[in-house]
């Protein structure tokens, strides 16, 4: 995604600079050609010499250092950026950019470029949350700026609270959502389950399945991705959102089928890769089941619906997705499902084998059409299977 992308970073003086430069680093780690511009504050913080070992070209400081050259080199980074990002964005000069001031090279440069602009903002907690700042932030985002949210946790001003500069990996999956796609979804409704579904027992037990929800969070990472208006249902809390995803949270199966049929009727694609439970309990029991109180313990099961299987039944215009996890004759059954479920494609993996199923970041999977034809791939990360899938989901409604 970053493979010869010219990227400006924009250094700002807060304490958080030292961060950037594992942020410079990885960025050139990931093939991107990468320009710094620090603000005069933030040299002080950290020697300039720094970025430009880790970016591999000058860094500008002062736009006036080198007369003759500033002003070419202000114009030229702000129109071969292909993004740009400030980290840390001090409040500063998160004002200044709100303000129309351009006083140096670094705000200079930004008043000047075209390219998509993400600030990380990362200060003093009573600093970020100042009427001041938010209204500056509001104001920067309705005019098409991009902000990330600060972590909450321990800040260099010794106290806890919200901005702290956030995980790098965080920020370059920000900046890979804003780098990415063709917008081969743009304006599309995708509506995506995740996860498994806990159906419970008593308050605090359930039976619930292995599925960790990352294959669902792929598939609605890449969608939108591609410019689609997304929106997961989502049996765990403990994946982060893909950036541009709308998510709703829920438990056991009835509450997941409630959703997806909520939303079902407006959506262009349904893709329902969550692992739904097929039984749940016959009554859940409202308080704790003491082992004083039974020797044996016999739980009655009754089916949970078919979520997908509804949704096959009431499709209209939708484009219907369903996964299906086995452990043998995987082709066969994944076509059997595609008729009996009424579906468009079907993704199907063998749990069974080294690097595909639940609780792995890699994912072994056919495709199946609705016409039954099977595309097999090889071994990959679940992210690529969902940028395939998604790929694959486009190429087909664009021929409807
Ligand atoms: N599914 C569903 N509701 C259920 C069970 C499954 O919507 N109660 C969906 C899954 O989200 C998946 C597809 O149906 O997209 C296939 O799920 P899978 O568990 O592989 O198969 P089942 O249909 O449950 O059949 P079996 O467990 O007998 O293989």
């Amino acid at each position: 995604m970053f493979q010869n992308k010219h990227i400006v970073v924009g250094i700002s003086g807060g304490i958080a600079a030292f961060k950037a430069a594992g942020l410079v680093s990885q960025l050139r780690q990931h093939g991107a050609d990468v320009h710094c511009i620090m603000t005069e504050h933030a040299a002080k913080l950290v020697t300039p010499i720094t970025f430009g070992e880790l970016s591999g070209n000058d860094v500008i400081v002062d736009m006036f250092a080198n007369i003759s050259k500033w002003d070419v080199e202000h114009i030229s980074l702000a129109q071969m950026a292909d993004l740009f990002v400030i980290a840390p964005a001090t409040a500063n000069i998160i004002g200044k950019v709100a303000n129309g001031i351009a006083d140096d090279m670094l705000s200079t440069t930004i008043m000047a470029t075209k390219a998509k602009v993400l600030f990380v903002p990362a200060m003093n907690t009573n600093m970020y949350e100042n009427p001041i700042v938010q209204g500056n932030i509001e104001k920067l985002k309705t005019l098409g700026y991009f902000f990330m949210e600060p972590e909450i946790g321990h800040l260099a001003c010794n106290t806890v609270g919200k901005g702290r500069f956030p995980e790098l990996d965080m920020i370059m999956e920000e900046m890979e959502y804003l780098l990415s796609g063709n917008q081969l979804l743009q304006g599309k409704k995708v509506l995506v389950s995740a996860g498994g579904t806990k159906e419970n027992i008593d308050p605090v037990r359930y039976i619930g399945n292995r599925s960790s929800g990352k294959m669902g969070y792929a598939v609605a990472r890449a969608a939108a991705m591609e410019g689609a208006n997304v929106t997961l249902v989502s049996c765990n809390r403990e994946l982060p959102v893909p950036v541009g995803v709308h998510a709703i949270y829920v438990k056991n199966a009835c509450d997941m089928e409630k959703v997806m049929n909520e939303f079902y009727e407006d959506c262009d694609v349904a893709i329902m890769a969550a692992a739904v439970s097929d039984y749940r309990p016959v009554t859940e029991a409202m308080k704790k089941i003491k082992k004083e109180d039974c020797e044996t313990l016999t739980i009655n099961l009754e089916l949970n619906p078919d979520i997908l299987m509804g949704l096959g039944k009431k499709k209209t215009h939708q484009f219907l997705v369903g996964f299906a996890a086995e452990t043998n004759d995987v082709l066969n059954y994944g076509k059997r499902k595609v008729e009996k479920k009424n579906l468009d494609m079907l993704v199907a993996n063998d749990v069974a084998m080294d690097g595909a199923g639940f609780n792995v970041s890699t994912n072994i999977a056919s495709i199946i059409y609705k016409d039954l034809r099977v595309e097999q791939y090889p071994k990959m990360s679940k992210n690529d299977l969902g940028k395939i899938i998604v790929g694959k989901i486009a190429e087909n409604l664009s021929k409807r």
